[in-house]
């Protein structure tokens, strides 16, 4: 019986040591170890062995137990570990993960390229508060008290005649005071309005004003600035149009069109179909702008302009809802 007992083992031991596979193991399993298999066997035949014998190899069967399972256990880790791919900790030959880089915002660029123009034209940048009393934001500028042009304006009041600036032409009233001519300056920024929020209008916009004051300026200096600037916005083959308007603060005013260079003035979506598009309002500054300043009315002249930056931002890249610049979507934000 014992004998017995040192060949199971023996041979147990060969088998899982051929064992190459899993599959292989669990044959070994199956042989030795399994309810009917050689080790199950053994303790059978105890039962028929001499009394005195029975303690002793009750002892050592269940040592070849307890031996035959840890082995196994043993195997099986090593094959399992061995079954499972190899990780390897980097691959020197990946390309690599490039970070997505952010862009400017449309807005951002299309205001910094204006500015980069003008600037290049001998102008300033001024800036001024958004919060703006009614003095600066009208009065100063020749909207009399019950003007009608006001309603135009869907102001945001804060309180008594304290308001949300309708416009960047307040500015050109305090660049004026804190200074004599000559003034050439763009006064960029916010500017808020109370109206229904369109694909046409929000309540919160950038707009830039240009003012130009000296002794002698004349409206044909104020085509050829605004037109340079056009053509180098725009681009160079763009026709253009100035159509009287009316502004308060500007006598005589004009609106600036250009051709729509969507659909070279054949008329689509963009221009609705009129082949122009409306770039920016303008004029000569009003005497009584130049007297609420305190500017020699008789001595100087001088013409502004003004334009909206979302707007212009729609008419350059072809965009039909200004609220889409708003929305911060970021496919089409990395599109700029
Ligand atoms: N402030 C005007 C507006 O918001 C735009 C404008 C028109 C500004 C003519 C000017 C100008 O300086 O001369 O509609």
């Amino acid at each position: 019986m014992l004998e017995k007992v040192v060949h199971t083992k023996q041979a147990f031991t060969e088998e899982l040591q051929k064992a190459a596979t899993l599959q292989d193991l669990e044959q070994t399993r199956i042989k030795y170890l399994a309810r009917s298999g050689e080790i199950a066997a053994l303790f059978e035949g105890m039962k028929s062995a001499a009394p005195a014998e029975k303690p002793a190899l009750g002892k050592t069967l269940n040592e070849l137990r307890q031996y035959a399972q840890a082995q196994f256990d043993e195997k099986k880790l090593l094959l399992e570990q061995s079954a499972k791919p190899k990780e390897v900790p980097f691959d020197l030959t990946l390309p690599g993960r490039s970070k997505p880089i952010g862009t400017k915002h449309p807005v951002t660029q299309v205001m910094e390229e204006i500015k980069r123009i003008f600037r290049s034209m001998g102008f300033s940048v001024e800036n001024g508060p958004e919060i703006e009393s009614d003095y600066y934001n009208f009065e100063a500028l020749n909207f009399a008290p019950d003007h009608p042009a006001r309603d135009m304006q869907d102001t945001i009041f804060i309180a008594d005649k304290i308001l949300l600036r309708t416009h960047t032409s307040p500015v050109q009233i305090r660049v004026m005071e804190k200074q004599k001519p000559p003034v050439r300056a763009i006064m960029p920024g916010w500017a808020y309005r109370n109206e229904a929020v369109s694909a046409r209008s929000l309540v919160a916009f950038h707009q830039i004003e240009g003012l130009y004051v000296d002794e002698g300026v004349t409206f044909s200096e104020l085509k050829g600035t605004l037109v340079a600037f056009a053509k180098q916005f725009y681009g160079s083959s763009i026709k253009y149009r100035f159509r009287p308007s009316f502004f308060p603060f500007t006598e005589p005013s004009a609106e600036m069109d250009i051709t729509c260079y969507l659909c070279n003035g054949k008329g689509c979506r963009i221009c609705k179909h009129s082949g122009w598009l409306e770039v920016l309002g303008s004029g000569m500054v009003h005497p009584h702008v130049f007297q609420a300043v305190g500017y020699d009315a008789e001595k100087y002249t001088g013409y502004a302009f003004g334009m909206g930056i979302e707007r212009t931002a729609l008419l350059r890249y072809g965009i039909d809802d200004i609220r889409i610049l708003y929305e911060n979507d970021v496919r089409f934000l990395k599109q700029f």
